[in-house]
């Protein structure tokens, strides 16, 4: 079936009241997985890859591969460039193929990061590709508390002005996660999110989807997020696995054996972080 515009999947979740979830992934087996795990749960999902892992897979080769298995594929998947702040590397993502970019100008002062956003959008309107903006900031667990601090959440009464300005189609807002591991559980203010989606008719997205207990996700999801964002968990149970292989009687650790052995491990798990997504096809 479907290589399906991310918009068009987000549209879905808002239709639904529920959540997309995107995987960040960066070689054939993380894609594979992704793909074959939302066929497993028979859910929608989204693909994403991290600018700096183009040296991996460069852009226009995991745009390829991504496409080619998702219009095999029995359910819908999308395609997007995780956060970029580089607007030439934007530029070269969409002319690779990339159909969905996030610009992140999140750390910039509002102005500064409308200004860049809706440069990026003007550009990507003329290949019809979506932009996933950042209001706020999402930073990174490990840097104490950061995540809980409200000066970084999203201000409710710059979001409509943002996206009037931007034309964003959907905005990565922050009220308490943060990206990799959680010293600490986090906890997401619902209220504040709340706020924001009422500020909004376009699709809100959660980053740092990682560590975030399950009843608070579904507490977000059915309160404007239609978009999460997973990496670290992924990429651990990624690296775990290539651990355990190579760790194994090497006679075992063939071409042919490697892919055999991971490729369920990971589907398996993202079928069940599927579950997730109430999105019914
Ligand atoms: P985690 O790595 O915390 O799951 O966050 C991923 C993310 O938000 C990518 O945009």
């Amino acid at each position: 079936m479907p290589y399906v515009k991310v918009k068009e999947l987000l549209a879905m979740g808002k239709k639904n009241n529920a959540c997309v979830l995107a995987f960040d992934a960066a070689d054939i087996n993380m894609i594979k997985s992704v793909i074959k795990g939302a066929e497993t749960a028979g859910r929608p999902v989204i693909v994403m890859l991290y600018p700096g892992m183009r040296n991996i897979m460069p852009f226009g080769v995991f745009a390829e591969v991504t496409r080619y298995y998702a219009e095999r594929a029995s359910v819908p998947v999308g395609l997007h460039l995780d956060h970029c702040s580089d607007f030439d590397m934007i530029l070269e993502a969409i002319h690779e193929g990339f159909p969905s970019v996030m610009a992140d100008g999140s750390v910039l002062p509002f102005e500064e990061n409308a200004a860049f956003t809706k440069k990026v959008v003007e550009v990507a309107r003329n290949f019809d590709v979506d932009v996933e903006g950042e209001l706020g900031h999402v930073g990174t667990a490990a840097d104490s508390d950061e995540f809980s601090r409200k000066e970084f959440f999203t201000r409710p009464d710059e979001v409509r002005e943002f996206v009037e300005k931007t034309g964003v189609t959907s905005l990565a807002v922050s009220f308490g996660s943060a990206h990799g591991l959680y010293k600490s559980t986090p906890k997401l203010d619902i209220n504040h999110l709340k706020t924001l989606s009422a500020a909004t008719d376009i699709p809100l997205v959660l980053h740092g989807g990682t560590g975030i207990p399950d009843d608070q996700l579904a507490q977000a999801f059915s309160n404007g997020i239609n978009k999460i964002n997973i990496g670290t968990e992924f990429f651990n149970l990624n690296t775990r696995l290539n651990q355990e292989f190579y760790a194994q009687d090497f006679s075992k650790a063939d071409p042919f054996g490697f892919p055999e052995y991971i490729q369920p491990r990971l589907t398996e798990y993202i079928a069940g972080r599927l579950e997730l997504s109430k999105i019914v096809l």
